[in-house]
Formats: C-alpha cells, sequence, structure tokens
C-alpha cells in the first residue's frame, strides 16, 4: 500500500495540535477529552501525550460503516461514556470526518448533557465527501477522497495498527 502520511509527520502534527489546544482554553481548567471507538484510539493516546496533566479522558463507541468503504449514513451507539460532562470543557477525538454524519450526531448528543464547551479534533478530513456541514476545530491533515488504512483506521477490522496512514490497495481489500 502506498503511504500518504508516515508516522513522522503523524506525530509531529499532533504535537503541534496538542500545543495549540492548550493554549486555546483558560490554563487552570480541565480539558475532557472524549476518544471515538475504535477508530480514535491511537489519535486519543498520542493526543493526550502531546497535552499536560490538566487532561481527563472517557471512550465513546458509534458504529457508521458496515464492512465497506461506502458509509451507510446510520449511526449507532455501541458504547457510552462512563462520566458525565456538565460543566467540563470537552473535545471529540476522532480519527477522521468524511460525510460528516457520525460528528454531527455525537455533537447533538454530547451538546445535551450541558458540556461547558465542546470543540472537536479529527486527525484527517476528507471535505469533498462532506453531506453536513459540521464544525471541526482542529484538523491533523485534510486529503483527498482515497480510503485510507492505518494509525487506528480500519478496512474490515484491519490494518488499524499501522503506523502510517496508507491508501488502500485492490489486493488488501480482499
Ligand atoms: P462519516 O460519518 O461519514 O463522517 O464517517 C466517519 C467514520 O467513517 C470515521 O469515523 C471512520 O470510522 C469511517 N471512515 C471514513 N472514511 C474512512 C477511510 O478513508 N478509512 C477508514 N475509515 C473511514
Ligand atoms: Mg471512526
Amino acid at each position: 500500500m502506498d503511504i500518504l502520511i508516515t508516522a513522522d509527520q503523524i506525530q509531529a502534527r499532533i504535537r503541534e495540535m496538542g500545543e495549540q489546544i492548550e493554549r486555546d482554553y483558560p490554563p487552570d481548567e480541565g480539558i475532557h477529552l472524549v476518544g471515538v471507538l475504535k477508530g480514535g484510539f491511537m489519535f486519543m493516546s498520542d493526543l493526550v501525550r502531546a497535552m499536560s496533566a490538566r487532561v481527563t479522558l472517557d471512550f465513546i463507541a458509534v458504529s457508521s460503516y458496515a464492512k465497506s468503504t461506502k458509509s451507510s449514513g446510520e449511526v449507532r451507539m455501541l458504547k457510552d461514556l462512563d462520566a458525565g460532562l456538565e460543566g467540563r470543557h470537552v473535545i471529540i477525538v476522532e480519527d477522521i470526518v468524511d460525510t460528516g454524519l457520525t460528528l454531527t450526531y455525537l455533537q447533538d448528543i454530547l451538546r445535551a448533557r450541558a458540556p461547558k464547551s465542546l470543540k472537536t479534533a479529527c486527525l484527517l478530513s476528507k471535505p469533498s465527501r462532506r453531506k453536513v456541514d459540521v464544525a471541526v476545530e482542529y484538523i491533523g491533515f485534510t486529503i483527498e477522497d482515497r480510503f485510507v488504512v492505518g494509525y487506528g483506521l480500519d478496512f474490515a477490522e484491519r490494518y488499524r495498527n499501522l503506523r502510517d496512514i496508507a491508501v488502500l490497495d485492490e489486493a488488501s481489500a480482499t
């Protein structure tokens, strides 16, 4: 598979994102990161290590894709958060924003839990695929309309463990 973004490029960009997020919030206030499983797990683990000790984290699991590369447009909650969000600065941490349907759903249900603020961080964005206009305050890389895997992103649950982000080719999609 052709590498689109190397592990080193990913790490360098996440360090910048961590610094930017730290600067954007009052220094004496906590930041609560909500990682979206499973795709966002690797980004989450590197992003929290690029931030200071005021960070807390939780995970939520949703499913929008069956075993294909096309979005079904349907979002299902598979695992809810452990803790409430009331009065907290919350940032949703997601692998990729594609059509925007998953994040729109997540933002709606989390906003209803009365966080002090709600923002979203995505490692990747494919703007040409957007079906709904969704606000994403922190974006790592903007990419073309290619199906990518690695660094948390899967094809039929495979390739999540790659250190780089690669473009899925036909031989790897069987
Ligand atoms: P959306 O709801 O269409 O924005 O899709 C978001 C979800 O689709 C992401 O969280 C990913 O799990 C999945 N997804 C979208 N594009 C890709 C891709 O290129 N590779 C792997 N998963 C993707
Ligand atoms: Mg995902």
